[in-house]
């Protein structure tokens, strides 16, 4: 006997289980059945599609003519971190510049300081608001990055408790290392940039990805390709905070050093974009950065997947740059800023997010674990329209409902 039958479903959304993440014009590809139901056993999905009487189960879940998704992926936060920044909000709306606080020791590196001050169980508390928000908001994959410590003791704390997250909570987790994120004051860039490549022996079972901020005034392309090279060496995947304000091609670099992702991707050249059909890596986009920084240029997601690119979108929810963990805000900013279609959008946020951060979630097809959401909505081009709400009306992780 299944275990449950969630029938009377408007829209099912299904992505297309794929190997690689969809690209170019498949990124506007996704099969939506009406009247559908989707049945679960033993945490799998059984069955999801047009409606039918061939099944039965213990249980039922009406959905009421809403809308089902797989659950949703955030392929890129910096969730575990201690402290917050609003007193530095105030100052970039006087026109203070990103990396002109960094470079006058504020932005990463007064959370660095919060961080390094916070214990495990205080860390882990103040995640654990953010994860629980996550959940409630359709959320069940997490990707979750160190790099607030920036020395080992810290660098490790950031990722046990992203470890102690992942088991207390009914999500997937995927930790990266990144330890490469700012230069701690009074340290020179490649000395510092050494003690990081050495701690990936130390880091090894606590991270699934190495990643490294390339930008003006942090770690230039040649340093972030010594450390991608040693990452490469060590046996991580890599991935890259690339061309998020200067240009200065670390979407090039990604590819060259076949990384999983390259991320932000704002001031992308069109070379490095133009390279984006022939490789395998995810251009994780994170629009809810730019509008935070109050700029307007956004990243060319149209000419990327136009030019056959795969692209995903997530919220870098961080104390500086993103304050938002609400990843259906920022599939309403990707709409009306990246330009992305709805179809685009939830592909994204489904299984090219999985693709961006080596999970195999994403879809829902028979097989897969049931990890879903109902969706208060009429129709799925809803959710990303009505914005800066919780349209997710019961969510479900591996057959259990989780939130409703
Ligand atoms: O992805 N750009 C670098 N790192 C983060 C911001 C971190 C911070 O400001 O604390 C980002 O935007
Ligand atoms: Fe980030």
């Amino acid at each position: 006997m299944n275990d449950v039958i969630i029938k009377n479903i408007g829209s099912l959304l299904l992505p297309k289980k794929t190997d690689k993440a969809l690209k170019g014009a498949e990124m506007d590809e996704l099969t939506i059945v009406e009247d559908a139901i989707v049945v679960v056993k033993d945490g799998k999905v059984v069955y999801a599609g047009a409606k039918t009487d061939d099944y039965e189960a213990k249980s039922t879940i009406d959905a009421e003519g809403m809308v089902v998704s797989p659950a949703l992926v955030d392929p890129h936060t910096h969730v575990v971190h201690g402290g917050s920044r609003e007193h530095e909000a105030a100052l970039k709306r006087q026109g203070v510049d990103y990396l002109e606080i960094l470079r006058q020791g504020g932005g990463i590196l007064k959370t660095v300081e919060q961080t390094r001050a916070a214990s495990e169980q205080e860390l882990f508390d103040k995640a654990s608001k953010n994860i629980t928000r996550m959940i409630q908001h359709g959320v069940l994959s997490v990707e979750s990055k160190s790099g607030y410590g920036l020395d080992k003791e810290n660098e490790l704390k950031q990722l046990k408790v992203s470890k102690v997250l992942e088991e207390s909570f009914p999500i997937e987790m995927k930790h990266t290392f990144l330890g490469p994120h700012a230069i701690p004051k009074g340290r020179e860039s490649e000395e510092f940039l050494d003690e990081m490549i050495a701690l990936l022996d130390d880091v090894k079972d606590y991270a699934d990805f190495a990643d490294i901020f390339t930008e003006t005034a942090v770690f230039s392309v040649e340093q972030s390709r010594r450390y991608m090279e040693a990452a490469n060496e060590k046996g991580f995947k890599v991935k890259i905070h690339a061309d998020e304000i200067d240009p200065l091609g670390g979407l090039e670099l990604a590819i060259e050093q076949n990384a999983i992702s390259a991320d932000h991707l704002v001031a992308a050249s069109d070379e490095g974009k133009s390279q984006l059909k022939d490789s395998d890596i995810v251009a994780v986009l994170l629009p809810g950065t730019t509008f935070y920084l109050g700029k307007n240029e956004f990243a060319d997601a149209r000419g990327m997947i136009d030019g056959g690119g795969a692209v995903s979108i997530a919220t870098d929810y961080n104390p500086g740059s993103c304050v938002t963990d609400n990843l259906q805000m920022i599939m309403a900013i990707a709409g009306l800023k990246l330009k992305m279609t709805p179809n685009e959008i939830w592909n994204a946020v489904t299984v090219n997010a999985a693709k961006a951060i080596g999970s195999d979630r994403g879809t829902l097809d028979a097989g897969d674990d049931a990890n879903l959401v109902i969706w208060d909505a009429p129709n799925h081009e809803y959710i990303p329209y009505h914005y800066g709400v919780n349209h997710a009306h019961t969510v479900m992780a591996n057959g259990n409902v989780v939130y409703t």
